[in-house]
């Protein structure tokens, strides 16, 4: 299918973009240069400013997460494309039993090939056993999986986790961050739906677009068809209650979100006004429009109050 050809390829994108930020300090991430080739082109500030916002939430809520389970707890990264979450959490010492990273075989087999190029990626898998198998496109050690999977299959979505010797009892945290856009909506309530009834606490984080009913969505949608690239998913993107609503008409016990705007403002704030400085920007109304048309939505079940009820951004 030629479309997900093109879904494949915003990894690229994406990954492509953070480097950019991160060789402009943003944010610091040693690694996901080992990953991607450095952008010949120029990034807009407001596409840096928005991806430190994306990146800085998500690290909060990851980091919140593993300190409230104590470690004891489980995270599987759904179209996890070359996301570097992993060993950063590592270098500061946070880590899950089991960390699993989820995408379609094309990417899954270049990260293993970039994993096998750098000893500092390879080494923090491999851990002090040194116990990691490796095949063209996945990796299967101690604390960390790579697999190959198509989320549309929920059948291959459960061999997969079980091949990663998932526990349905431990506390599970899922991250989707801009991926479920890409899967129609009745696929991704399956698997919504499948976590709800299977897991006994469950946290799933989900980042991506919000607010597409109007001119400015309509216009994102447009662009990323000329490009092959479709937005399968869109219908649960009208509104921060639409994406909340696929949680809780999926038998989750609650969901909360907000717009990125609103992250914004939520984040440590003397790290936003650093970062402010690091590019010149007089689009701020580009910003301001960018940041309301993506959201960090979650969804808990918590019937043990471990806190995940509490859980925000702030
Ligand atoms: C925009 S990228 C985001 C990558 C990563 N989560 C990040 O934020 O840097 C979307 C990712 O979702 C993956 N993806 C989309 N649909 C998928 C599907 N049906 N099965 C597996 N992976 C999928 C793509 O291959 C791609 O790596």
């Amino acid at each position: 299918m030629a479309s997900d050809d093109a879904v494949r390829a915003t990894n690229d994108d994406a990954a492509n973009c953070k480097r950019y930020a991160v060789e402009k300090k943003y944010w610091s991430d040693p690694y996901i240069a080992m990953l991607t080739p450095r952008s010949s082109s120029k990034h807009a500030p407001e596409i840096s400013r928005g991806y430190y916002a994306r990146v800085t939430a998500m690290r909060s809520m990851l980091q919140k997460f593993i300190k409230i389970t104590g470690g004891e707890c489980q995270i599987v990264n759904l179209g996890a494309g070359f996301d570097t979450n992993y060993w950063l959490l590592k270098d500061i010492e946070l880590s899950a039993k089991a960390f699993v990273e989820v995408d379609f075989p094309t990417v899954t087999a270049k990260k293993v090939f970039h994993i096998k190029k750098h000893a500092s990626l390879l080494e923090k898998i491999a851990g002090e056993d040194g116990d990691i198998q490796l095949s063209k496109s996945e990796i299967h050690a101690t604390d960390y999986h790579l697999v190959e999977c198509n989320l549309r299959n929920l059948n291959e979505l459960k061999a997969k986790l079980h091949d990663c010797h998932i526990e349905l009892a431990l506390p599970t945290l899922f991250i989707a961050e801009c991926v479920l856009v890409y899967i129609d909506v009745s696929s991704v309530n399956e698997i919504l739906k499948w976590i709800a009834e299977s897991f006994t606490t469950a946290l799933f984080i989900n980042y991506e677009q919000v607010n597409m009913t109007d001119r400015f969505g309509q216009v994102m949608i447009e662009n990323l068809k000329s490009r092959d690239c479709y937005l399968s998913g869109v219908d649960a993107c009208a509104s921060l209650d639409s994406q909340k609503e696929r949680f809780t008409s999926q038998g989750w016990e609650g969901a909360d979100g907000m717009d990125m705007a609103m992250v914004y403002n939520c984040l440590p704030q003397a790290d936003v006004h650093r970062i402010e400085k690091i590019e010149f920007m007089d689009e701020k109304e580009l910003l301001e429009q960018l940041l309301k048309h993506y959201c960090f939505v979650w969804g808990w079940k918590d019937p043990n109050n471990i806190g995940l009820a509490a859980l925000d951004l702030t």
